[in-house]
């Protein structure tokens, strides 16, 4: 069964598995708005550089970046990914460097979800190596119990708890980015 079929329905199916809505697309737009309105009050008068961690975070940030309403500039890199399988595999490798020269730059790194927390780890010390003059984080998820290494989130959609989810950015083996509203896995209880 797809996933794009049943895209408006509270019960998605990908990869032969039962996934029910967590988040819906209000919630998730109202949240992103207050996060979008926290960064122009908090960089007011600068330019940031928001780099977005691909595949993940392409749907969050458009939607970050249209209710920013200061001056920005954005850019990409890419980790690999988990694969097809639902558990971190612990290991990060960039297969795409960012192109902006942020030396002297305001940046903010804008994950989709952190989970263990090594990729934002990786990405932190990575953007560190090119001297920006601030680097701070954004992440629309946050699975605090999975976190093994604290890294400093300073803009945080939702606090979840250990549940593997999709959609709005979110895969599982590639399928799922496609869905405007953030499903769990069946059987496991929103917090
Ligand atoms: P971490 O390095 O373990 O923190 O994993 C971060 C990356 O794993 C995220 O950028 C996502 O690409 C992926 N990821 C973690 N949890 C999930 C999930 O529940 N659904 C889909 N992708 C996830």
């Amino acid at each position: 069964m797809s996933t794009s079929n049943l895209a408006k329905s509270d019960i998605v199916y990908c990869r032969g598995e039962k996934f029910r809505l967590y988040l819906d697309r209000e919630t998730i737009a109202n949240r992103v708005a207050e996060l979008g309105a926290r960064i122009s009050a908090d960089y007011e008068g600068r330019v940031p550089v928001l780099i977005g961690v691909l595949n993940g975070s392409f749907m969050f940030l458009a939607d970050l970046l249209r209710s920013i309403e200061i001056e920005c500039e954005v850019d990409f890199l890419k980790l690999s990914s988990y694969g097809a399988s639902k558990i971190s595999s612990g290991v990060v490798r960039e297969l795409k460097k960012i192109d902006a020269d942020i030396e002297g730059r305001d940046v903010i790194i804008v994950e989709d979800i952190v989970d263990t927390g090594l990729s934002m780890q990786f990405i932190v010390d990575r953007i560190s190596e090119d001297n920006p003059s601030s680097v701070r984080t954004a992440t629309l998820l946050h699975k605090h119990e999975a976190t093994r290494v604290e890294s400093q989130l300073d803009y945080v959609g939702f606090r979840i708890k250990n549940l593997f989810v999709i959609g709005y950015g979110l895969d599982y083996g590639q399928l799922a980015r496609n869905l405007d509203q953030i499903y769990i896995l069946d059987g496991e209880e929103p917090q």
